[in-house]
């Protein structure tokens, strides 16, 4: 049975700043959806990461599918006026086009979507990330999908030894989607020299090679490039099928103990750590630290299993405070050099008009 898995999120408003929904917000983007699905999906989950509600459907209408589109920015306008009518901060924060037109790609909300057909088990893992943006999937996808220091299926499991093709975007470029395809293990080298760059180069999707099916999908949403300005960070969501003929889960779990340096945290202008949160996790230090959750799932003719909290498990207790001993060090040099993105990551915000006025004061030396 070939089976489309969606997953759509958007920061539609918060309470307390930045921090998280509130139960009645995230109940009306349920209730919406109940409402008004029937016929159209297979099965629905809503969950939160920090201040982001992410929609996950299953349906057999395929990817950028319009209908299914629709119905999440539908749910979303509702949840907005909702969190208006409730004073939440940032209300419809990420809806930044007025109308809906034909897909939800390009409109402020992140997208991930895969279609495959269904195996007799279907595992598979959604992450979802706030206060960061979607090169923050770099490192662990290329340790997970490459390197058998991480993920030693790709010399114990024969269905894996062809490896992996990447597909890379440039975000960089606005007009259209730039992509590059490289294959694991041969353009390994390539592979690096481009995700060591997650504010440019960020993995889209990666394939097995050894029976071509899909194994990630991430949202490659930038969205200051949509919007021209500084409008918060871009909170990405990844699937990941596992198992079998792709990683392990804990294979794919395992990179994310790095807790790799990422773009974000406060005003989405900083150097953090990655730290894996439970699922409905609120933000907090420096907002932030940058988090993400990871929920695993099974699907049987395309209807969820109950959720897996893959991050809620005493083991990722002591990464989370080695997340939290990274971020009090790197915080301890406030503004300086690493600890706050570079220029062309902050032109899109108030900054800009300052280095304007600062620039007409200098003096050229005789
Ligand atoms: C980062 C983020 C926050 C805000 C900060 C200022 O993605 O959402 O760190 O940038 O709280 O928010 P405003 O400008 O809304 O007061
Ligand atoms: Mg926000
Ligand atoms: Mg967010």
């Amino acid at each position: 049975m070939k089976i489309t898995l969606s997953a759509i999120k958007a920061d539609i408003g918060s309470v307390g700043g930045h921090i998280q929904p509130t139960k009645s917000l995230v109940d009306r983007v349920k209730q919406f959806l109940a409402e008004n699905s029937p016929g159209l999906l297979i099965d629905t989950q809503v969950s939160y990461t920090g201040d982001d509600i992410a929609i996950l459907f299953t349906h057999d209408k395929g990817v950028s599918n319009e209908q299914v589109h629709k119905l999440a920015w539908d749910a979303f306008v509702a949840g907005t006026e909702l969190a208006k009518a409730e004073g939440l901060y940032g209300a419809g924060q990420d809806l930044l086009k007025d109308a809906f037109s034909g897909t939800i790609k390009g409109m402020g909300p992140a997208v991930a979507e895969m279609e495959f057909d269904e195996r007799p088990g279907e595992p598979f893992l959604f992450f979802a990330a706030d206060k960061t943006d979607p090169g923050a999937y770099n490192l662990p996808l290329y340790l997970a999908f490459t390197d058998p220091m991480y993920c030693p299926g790709l010399i114990l499991s024969p269905k894996m030894t062809a490896g992996f093709r990447f597909t890379i975007m440039d975000v960089s470029c606005t007009d259209a989607d730039r992509v590059i395809q490289l294959n694991a293990p041969e353009d390994l080298y390539d592979i690096a020299a481009l995700l060591r760059d997650p504010e440019r180069f960020v993995v889209e999707s990666i394939h097995s090679r050894s029976d071509n099916e899909i194994a990630v999908s991430v949202s490659t949403t930038r969205l200051h490039n949509i919007a021209g300005k500084y409008v918060g960070k871009d909170d990405p969501v990844m699937l990941v099928r596992v198992q079998s003929s792709f990683p392990a889960t804990g294979e794919v779990l395992g990179p994310f103990c790095i807790t790799p340096l990422v773009a974000g945290f406060m005003r989405g202008s900083h150097t953090g750590p990655l730290m894996p949160v439970k699922r409905n996790s609120p933000i907090s230090y420096f907002d932030g630290p940058p988090i993400v959750s990871c929920t695993a799932y099974c699907i049987r003719n395309g209807k969820f299993t109950e959720p897996s909290d893959a991050f809620d498990h005493p083991f990722w207790d002591e990464i989370r405070r080695q997340a939290t001993r990274k971020a009090l060090n790197i915080r301890r040099q406030g503004f300086f050099g690493a600890a706050m993105l570079p220029y062309s990551e902050l032109e899109y915000g108030g900054i800009v008009d300052k280095m304007k006025s600062l620039d007409e004061r200098f003096v050229v030396r005789k």
